[in-house]
């Protein structure tokens, strides 16, 4: 592993143990990251869309939280954490200078944005290893309302499966909680008045939505 690669490896392994992972499962992330060689593209990520990178740590540690909460099982926390660091990685083939736009963004903007799930799963799809259906599952769909307003396929209810519902509310809760070029961070209360009007108009799993509120609750992120 070349030395940037060793520096993406530390960061996420330092965002594993700031949210108490056990060992086991940081094994498992590792193993899996490791079998499917996303390291270097994770790396790549990291050079070329540093915010990306670290909102993505933000929302596998929020995942992780929910899943300890859904008494996810130890593989299975694994793949969600693997998916939530990858949920956004079709993002390299978005313009930077679109991310960082410090205004709402145009309809022609907003449509290349939209092309993000869609590319990160075909960055991805040629690497196999176990569970691999699961995580590919969690970045073609993170964007996915229960609805069926989200996006790319308008997916409804439980065609979207319960581990993409969990990296959307761990994304969505991330997004809100960060500051961004257009609006500064939204405390964890606002966070979570968005998250429930979400969950009322029937867009998020409200039992993930809870998890998540009750894990901050007992264990508030480092
Ligand atoms: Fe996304």
């Amino acid at each position: 592993m070349s030395f940037p690669e060793r520096r993406t490896a530390l960061l996420i392994h330092l965002a594993l143990t700031n949210s108490d992972c056990d060992i086991a499962t940081i094994r498992l992330v590792y193993q899996y990251l490791g079998d499917a060689d996303v390291i270097p593209l994770l790396t790549e990520l990291r050079r070329e869309r540093a915010f990306t990178f670290s909102h993505s740590l933000r929302t596998m540690k929020f995942a992780l939280i929910i899943a300890r909460r859904m008494d996810i099982d130890l593989r299975e926390c694994a793949t969600l954490c693997v998916g939530a660091l990858l949920h956004d990685v079709g993002k390299l083939a978005v313009a930077a200078h679109i991310l960082r736009l410090p205004r709402q963004l145009r309809p022609v903007e907003i449509d290349k944005i939209r092309t993000h799930p869609e590319a990160g799963y075909e960055s991805i799809c040629d690497k196999r290893i176990f569970g691999w259906n699961v995580i590919l599952d969690i970045v073609r769909h993170h964007h996915e309302y229960l609805d069926g307003t989200g996006y790319p396929l308008g997916l409804t209810g439980q065609r979207i499966s319960l581990r993409t519902r969990c990296v959307t509310v761990s994304d969505i809760y991330s997004a809100l909680t960060e500051n961004r070029p257009y609006r500064a961070a939204l405390s964890q209360d606002a966070a979570f008045h968005i998250l429930d009007e979400m969950v009322g108009l029937g867009k998020l799993d409200g039992d993930v939505v809870g998890a998540l509120r009750k894990g901050l609750l007992a264990e508030p992120i480092r």
